[in-house]
């Protein structure tokens, strides 16, 4: 259906795609794979007419094209899902369905026929919403359903999806695969990127591997094992996974730096008790919408809790605003990081002293020196990959512009880390270096409060594992508790 070859793609300093070639299928799903900034939203975007190419050849069931935009790749049939969903939040759901295509009667919007062809689709992907709603009102899973609808009432022949799973929850991709495994089935041709493995296994029936912005090699699951995957990815053997972290440092009575007595807000939590010592890494488990978040941004004052009360060091404080958290040495790097992240019109530098300039205070501003050396040794230590720190942040790959925003609170030297999901969208290997990174800080000290949903890593991380259930405390567990043990206490289920 799809033939790339000779693809190559120079940006300012970086050769982001070197003669890189992908043969997709009809009726087939592949999985394109590759470390952060290996060049694989690159070549997606030369696919679709994103940037033009310098060179290579992209034919279409035999055919040679050159989209020059993705409103022409889509013309030709070639959709996509890109890694930040671009849709229209304002807008109703049927409207982005139909955005640059609404159908018409004597001049006039057809406003009842775009409602029911628009749920006709979305229920191909059993999918059952109200398509007037604003589309920004669903959550991210919802929006993705809604892109991917759109892309079938166009007709699609090819459909691309870059890291379409990094921001749903486990029933969620389990919808997703079976509305891909579906449309395969139908015949399209699918793309898509992930870092998870497990998926890949689950889903592709051919991988594509890219290192560096060249091609590695097309393999098909049952031939390359997991390790061999990995070792394509980065080059070489990953080390083994450094087992269960050592225990925590912390002595089991020393006072809580921060600790939360009844705190709660309607519809949010139910009232909760946390305590967090120095040098501890406290990992907090639930299902997406049990309330893990929602814990976290009363910790951070980004929301006021209705009843209860927050210590710090001893004393009672009362948050009327993230500044008056990071005044008291507490970080928190947000699940989203388009909504909250990064500013993609500023430099690497510049976003990773954003926060310790703002808590330093607008009139005591850091020298650029202090800002470059600042910045140097957080791309250093977390291997940000970027042409230099003066690069501006949007052009840098999605998981390199996520380590970036965990160096901006890193940055700040915290005494209490929040890190909710911070490794979505990190490839394999940057995220044990991470790991590592994050254990050794609390070795020397700082206290964290780790959310994730891969219980595997809160297995391993944790000192103590706090599960969240409907919005309330389900029950404490001790760090290096099995997956099994900790999936229970996650949805109830009995022993
Ligand atoms: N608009 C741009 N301007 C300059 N450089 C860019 C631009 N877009 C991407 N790059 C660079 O091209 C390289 C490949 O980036 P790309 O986004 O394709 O990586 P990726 O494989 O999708 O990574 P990730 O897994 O982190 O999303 C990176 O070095 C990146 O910094
Ligand atoms: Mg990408």
């Amino acid at each position: 259906m799809l033939r790339l070859s000779g693809i190559s793609k120079r940006f300012v300093g970086v050769q982001a795609l070197r003669d890189v070639q992908l043969h997709l299928r009809a009726g087939e799903v592949h999985a394109l794979m590759g470390q952060n900034g290996a060049g694989k939203s690159t070549l997606i975007k030369v696919l679709t007419g994103v940037h033009p190419a310098d060179g290579g050849e992209i034919r279409l069931a035999g055919q040679p094209i050159h989209p020059r935009s993705p409103a022409e790749a889509q013309a030709l049939g070639v959709a996509t899902v890109y890694q930040e969903v671009n849709l229209c939040g304002n807008l109703s759901v049927a409207e982005n369905i139909f955005a640059g295509r609404l159908p018409r009667r004597a001049g006039f919007i057809d406003r009842g026929r775009m409602a029911r062809e628009a749920q006709a689709l979305l229920g191909r992907l059993h999918l059952e919403i109200d398509v007037r709603q604003p589309l920004g009102r669903f959550p991210v899973a919802v929006q993705q359903m809604v892109a991917i609808a759109r892309a079938l009432g166009l007709r699609s022949r090819v459909l691309i999806l870059d890291e379409p799973s990094s921001s749903l929850d486990v029933d969620e991709v389990q919808h997703l695969f079976a509305v891909l495994r579906e449309l395969r089935s139908q015949g399209l041709a699918i793309l898509f990127v992930t870092h998870f493995l497990d998926e890949v296994y689950a889903l592709a029936d051919r991988i594509t591997v890219l290192r560096n912005g060249e091609f590695v090699g097309e393999y098909t699951p049952a031939r390359l094992p997991a390790p061999a995957l990995v070792a394509a990815m980065i080059g070489r053997e990953l080390a083994a996974d450094a087992a269960r972290q050592p225990a925590s440092v912390v002595a089991p009575d020393a006072a809580p730096l921060v600790e939360a007595r009844g705190l709660a807000r309607r519809g949010a939590l139910q009232p909760a008790d946390l305590q967090l010592r120095p040098g501890e890494v406290l990992g907090l488990a639930g299902l997406l919408g049990s309330g893990r978040t929602e814990l976290a941004r009363l910790l951070f004052g980004m929301d006021r809790p209705d009843r209860g009360e927050l210590r710090v060091d001893g004393r009672a404080v009362r948050l009327e605003h993230p500044a008056q958290a990071v005044a008291l040495g507490l970080a928190m790097c947000p699940e989203e990081r388009k909504v909250d992240g990064i500013v993609a019109e500023l430099s690497v530098r510049e976003n990773i002293v954003l926060a310790l300039q703002a808590r330093q205070g607008l009139w005591k501003v850091l020298s650029r020196r202090r800002q470059q050396e600042i910045a140097e040794r957080y791309i250093r230590a977390l291997d940000i990959r970027t042409a230099d720190a003066d690069t501006p942040i949007g052009q840098l790959s999605g998981g390199n512009q996520q380590k970036a925003i965990l160096a901006r609170w890193l940055a700040t030297e915290p005494r209490l880390l929040i890190l909710d999901e911070p490794t979505r969208g990190i490839d394999v290997a940057a995220k044990q270096e991470i790991m590592g990174e994050i254990v050794r800080l609390a070795r020397a000290g700082l206290s964290v409060l780790f959310i994730s949903s891969e219980l595997d890593e809160i297995a391993r991380l944790a000192d103590r594992i706090v599960v969240l259930r409907e919005r309330r405390v389900a029950g404490e567990l001790p760090g290096g508790s099995d997956e099994a043990t900790i999936g229970r206490l996650i949805t109830g289920a009995a022993a």
